[in-house]
C-alpha cells in the first residue's frame, strides 16, 4: 500500500451535513464531515488528547467535537477549542492530520499523503463524466476479502477472460493491433479482437460486432482501474474502479460505470445487474488466491509473457517504492493499537499524530514486506 495518492473515502451521499462519517483506509481510521458550505474534510480519527475517535463526536459549525472531553478541531485538524482550559489557547501540538480533499464523481477522494500540491500524483479524469452523450447509473459498492493489489492485477489481466468470464467467449487479438500504452502514472493494454464463440447474447444490447470490437484496460496509480470497451459502433462501456485499500486483506471498490447506449434510466438496472455479475466472477477468484498478498519477489510465481501487463504494474510499484511510498503493511501490523495514530507522513510531523517511530513504517526498498504474505 502506498501514501501520495488520491483514495475513495465515502460517497458523497453517504456523507450527511452533521452527520461525521469513519472511514478505514492503509489501516488507518479517518473522520469525514462537512462544514456549514459543505465541503467535506477527512482528519485522522485520532483526537489527540487521549484518543477519542472524533468519528463518534459531533458536527459543531465548520469543527469536530471529540465525544471524550469537547476538543475540537477546524477543517485544517487544527484543534480550535480545549473546554476544559477556559479562555486559554489550544497548545500548539493540538492539531490532527488532515488530508486535501477532492469531490467527484459522487465521491469524496482523499489526498493520504504529504506531497506539495504541485508533485501531486492526478486524480483520473473522466473526460466524459458530464457528457450528455454519455450515461451513468448510481456507483456499484464492491467489499472483498482481498489485497487491493491482487484486484488491480486482476482488472490489467487480459488473458484470464474466457476462463474467468465464459459468456464472453474467447476474444482473439487482432495481429499487430496489440499495444501497451503508458502514461506517467500507469500503464495497460490495447487491442482490437475477434470475437470467437461467444456465447454472449443480446439481451443487454452489449453484442460485439468484430469490425469495431475493441478494448483497453489500463492503472494510473496502484489503486484506480479503467477499463474500455467498444461492442459495435457508438456502443461503448466504460468502466472505473477506484480501489481503496481498507487494510492488507480488505478492499473496498467504488464502480463508476459509463456507457454510450441505451442512454434512458429505465436501462439502468439491467446494465447495472450485468456489471455485477460479471464482476462476482472475478470476486470468486480473487478472494480465494493464496498468498492473500502478492508474493515479495516475482520469482515465487511463474510469470510468462501473457502477465506483461502484471509485471509493468509491479515495475510501477517499484518506482513508488523507491521514492519511499510505500507502507510497510507488516510492521504497521506489529504496531497496531500503538503507533498507528495516521499515516506515516514525514512532512506532517508538526501534527500530533506524529509519532517518532512512524519514518520506519514507510518501506526503504522494493521488494519490501509490505507484500510479504
Ligand atoms: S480524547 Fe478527545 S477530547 Fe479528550
Ligand atoms: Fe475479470
Amino acid at each position: 500500500m502506498y501514501i501520495n495518492f488520491w483514495y475513495p473515502i465515502c460517497r458523497s451521499d453517504e456523507l450527511a451535513q452533521s452527520e461525521p462519517l469513519r472511514s478505514k483506509l492503509l489501516g488507518t481510521q479517518y473522520v469525514v464531515f462537512r462544514d456549514t458550505d459543505d465541503q467535506p474534510h477527512v482528519l485522522s480519527d485520532t483526537c489527540v488528547h487521549r484518543g477519542g475517535s472524533l468519528s463518534k463526536g459531533k458536527v459543531i459549525g465548520d469543527r469536530i467535537a471529540c465525544p471524550y472531553h469537547g476538543w475540537q478541531y477546524d477543517g485544517e485538524g487544527k484543534c480550535a477549542l480545549v473546554p476544559s482550559l477556559g479562555d486559554k489557547k489550544p497548545p500548539g501540538r493540538a492539531k490532527v492530520d488532515s488530508y486535501p480533499v477532492q469531490e467527484k464523481y459522487g465521491i469524496v477522494f482523499a489526498f493520504l499523503g504529504d506531497l506539495p500540491e504541485a508533485e501531486r500524483p492526478p486524480l483520473y479524469e473522466i473526460e466524459e463524466y458530464d457528457d450528455p452523450a454519455w450515461r451513468e447509473h448510481e456507483i456499484i459498492m464492491l467489499e472483498l476479502d482481498c489485497f487491493y493489489e491482487r484486484s488491480m492485477e486482476n482488472g490489467i489481466d487480459p488473458i484470464h477472460n474466457e476462463f474467468v468470464h465464459p459468456a464472453q467467449g474467447s476474444p482473439q487479438p487482432v495481429a499487430g493491433s496489440v499495444s501497451y500504452p503508458e502514461t506517467p502514472w500507469g500503464s495497460g493494454v490495447h487491442g482490437n479482437y475477434t470475437e470467437t464463440g461467444t456465447k454472449r447474447s443480446d439481451k443487454h444490447g452489449m453484442k460485439a460486432d468484430t469490425t469495431f470490437l475493441n478494448a483497453g484496460t489500463w492503472h494510473h496509480g496502484p489503486n484506480t482501474l479503467i477499463t474500455w470497451i467498444t461492442f459495435k459502433k457508438d456502443t461503448s462501456l466504460h468502466q472505473y474502479l477506484f480501489e481503496a485499500p481498507i487494510d492488507g486483506d480488505r478492499t473496498k471498490i467504488y464502480f463508476v460505470n459509463l456507457r454510450s447506449f441505451r442512454l434512458g434510466p429505465e436501462n439502468d438496472e439491467r446494465i447495472r445487474n450485468a456489471n455485477v455479475y460479471v464482476t462476482g466472477e472475478d470476486i470468486s477468484i480473487l478472494e480465494n488466491l493464496y498468498p492473500v498478498r502478492t508474493p515479495a519477489t516475482r520469482v515465487r510465481e511463474l510469470l510468462t509473457p501473457g502477465d506483461q501487463t502484471i509485471l509493468r504494474y509491479r515495475d510501477f510499484l517499484d518506482d513508488w517504492t523507491s521514492r519511499g511510498w510505500r507502507l510497510d503493511w507488516k510492521r504497521m501490523q506489529a504496531n497496531q493499537g500503538d503507533v498507528a495514530y495516521a499515516i506515516p507522513s514525514p512532512a506532517r510531523n508538526k501534527s500530533g499524530n506524529w509519532v517518532l517511530d512512524a519514518v520506519p513504517l514507510l518501506a526503504a526498498e522494493s521488494g519490501s514486506v509490505d507484500s510479504a504474505a
